[in-house]
């Protein structure tokens, strides 16, 4: 699998899946996930709520994976995640990584052959960026998966150094 670094909006990649920082309601808030509602239309938002009322009537758990439709967006799918907000006194490493070993075996599970993913949990989510990076890469490059191109698309700058740190480790 290829993976690489694109600094730019997440909403603008030309991919098979978009994966969604989301929260377990999945119905919808800031960041990527405002992002993604709001470019990719209600279409996502009425599936979000198909969703709810079927699967997962309590919410999407923590280090979960659910796909839905990408609406407008230039993708055929998004696979919403629910990263696990930062605690200093807990390690919840291993919901964070769940988040992109589980987006992968969804997409895999739907011939996924290109994924971009946010920073999960960096953001409102508090998640330190070279933390998170560390987590996010080692899990994309352990992963057994039938994806073949990998990109982990960074707001800013800041974001974006710390994933080019982690992918020179
Ligand atoms: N494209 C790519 N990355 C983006 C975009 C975008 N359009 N918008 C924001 N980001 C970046 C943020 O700068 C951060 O680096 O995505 C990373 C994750 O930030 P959040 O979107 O805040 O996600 P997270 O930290 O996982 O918090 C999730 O925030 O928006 C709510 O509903 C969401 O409750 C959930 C929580």
């Amino acid at each position: 699998m290829r993976i690489s670094l694109v600094q730019g909006d997440i909403t603008e990649q030309h991919v098979d899946a978009i994966v969604n920082a989301a929260n377990s309601s999945l119905l919808g808030g800031g960041g990527v996930d405002g992002a993604i509602h709001r470019k990719g239309g209600p279409e996502i938002l009425e599936e979000c709520r198909r969703l709810r009322a079927s699967h997962y009537g309590g919410g999407l758990p923590t280090g979960q994976a659910v796909a839905t439709t990408a609406g407008r967006l230039p993708a055929r799918w998004v696979i919403h995640t629910v990263g696990p907000v930062y605690s200093a006194s807990e390690d919840r490493s291993d919901q964070l990584a769940s988040c992109y070993r589980e987006s992968l075996r969804v997409a895999d599970e739907l011939g996924v052959e290109t994924i971009a993913f946010p920073a999960v949990s960096a953001g409102v989510y508090g998640w330190p960026l070279d933390d998170a990076a560390r987590i996010a890469v080692g899990a994309v490059r352990a992963a057994q998966t039938k994806v073949e191109d990998a990109r982990f698309v960074l707001f800013t700058p800041d974001v974006f150094a710390a994933f080019e740190k982690a992918l020179e480790r």
